[in-house]
């Protein structure tokens, strides 16, 4: 398989940072993750993809990383990568997750409906379907870019009433309209969309327009900078994997871009003891007119998760940004 021979493609499988909540020195994933950050190391003085910044979006270089990314998606069998993860249960979304995420999912009402974005194997809703919370038949709905489904799911789906549980796969959230999707109380990405998504803030945008008033989003992302901004990458001489940057390359951190979404109520929690470490979010929409600050994508390279780089439009404001601990004029904030 050309993807697994490729050296650029090693370099993101050191991500593969499917995350592990042991420390730094337990996990497999990570042994392998510093042995191929290794080989790394060699290959990418040839490769000049961070030097050239030839994945910047409309490059070839841009392209190129898309269609890796896209190789990833369309992978089965031997050719899924490793730290590509695609079965996590609902007690693993439940353990990476903001506490309140239980507490949602026990008080759904009979009409509540709940989206799980990025769903894999869709294993989470399949779970909770089979769990006594579906006494009530509620309706869920699973989204994949590609179609992850087992025997297992349609099994399921066979036995339940029709239309209770949705798997939609083919296109990215993005695509899809209210009218295709509908309202959710609840919307869940663990490693899906929010982690993986080129366009990030068009990505908030829909997931806020697909979420009921009152309703919350629990997301996550690994190896960020922290709210409280006192981490660092996780990889010596590696980027995080999500960054932003604001006027004149000021670092704004994920958590206080998220904080400067209007009708967003947001919580952000840094799990430091994960491998890699994890921040997990909370975003309960509290109004209609939700404005979500424009990101623009600057750097995009594949992997499990991809590794991205963003431009904010236009300066958060200053109150939101106090409150938020955003960035710090003129350069990066690695304190
Ligand atoms: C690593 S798997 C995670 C699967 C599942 N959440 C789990 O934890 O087992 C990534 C999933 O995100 C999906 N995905 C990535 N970007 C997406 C997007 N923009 N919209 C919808 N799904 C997306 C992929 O198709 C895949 O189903």
């Amino acid at each position: 398989m050309v993807l697994n021979g490729d050296p650029q493609y090693l370099f993101q499988r050191a991500y593969a940072a499917d995350f592990n909540p042991h420390d730094k020195a337990g996990t497999m994933t990570e042994l392998i993750g510093r042995k191929l950050r290794a080989i790394v190391l060699i290959a990418l003085p040839f490769l000049g993809a961070h030097a050239s910044g030839a994945e910047l979006p409309g490059s070839p270089g841009f392209s190129e990383e898309t269609s890796k990314q896209t190789g990833i998606y369309k992978s089965r069998g031997d050719a899924v990568p490793a730290g590509y993860v695609i079965d996590r249960s609902l007690l693993s979304y439940a353990y990476t997750l903001s506490p309140e995420f239980q507490s949602s999912l026990a008080n759904l009402g009979a009409t509540d409906r709940w989206l799980d974005i990025g769903a894999g194997e869709g294993r989470a809703i399949l779970d909770y379907c089979t769990s006594k919370y579906s006494a009530m038949h509620k309706h869920e709905a699973a989204i994949s870019i590609e179609d992850r489904r087992t025997i297992h799911w349609h099994r399921t789906a066979a036995d339940l009433e029709p239309g209770q549980i949705r798997y939609l796969f083919g296109k990215r959230l993005r695509e899809y309209s209210l009218d295709e999707l509908g309202n959710f109380q609840i919307i869940t990405d663990v490693m899906g969309g929010f982690s993986y998504a080129q366009h990030l803030s068009l990505f908030m945008e829909k997931t806020l327009a697909f979420l009921e008033l009152n309703g919350s989003f629990y997301t996550v992302l690994q190896d960020v900078r922290s709210e409280q901004g006192t981490n660092r990458p996780y990889y010596p001489d590696a980027p995080f994997l999500t960054e932003i940057t604001g006027a004149g390359g000021a670092e704004v951190r994920v958590c206080s871009w998220l904080k400067n979404i209007t009708c967003a109520e947001v919580t952000c929690e840094y799990k430091a003891q994960w491998s890699p470490p994890i921040e997990v979010y909370r975003v309960r929409k509290v109004c209609n007119d939700v404005r979500v600050p424009a990101l623009v994508p600057t750097h995009f390279a594949a992997g499990t998760p991809p590794e991205r780089r963003f431009q904010l439009q236009s300066p958060l404001p200053a109150a939101l940004d106090r409150a938020g601990a955003t960035y710090s004029e003129g350069g990066r904030n690695d304190k």
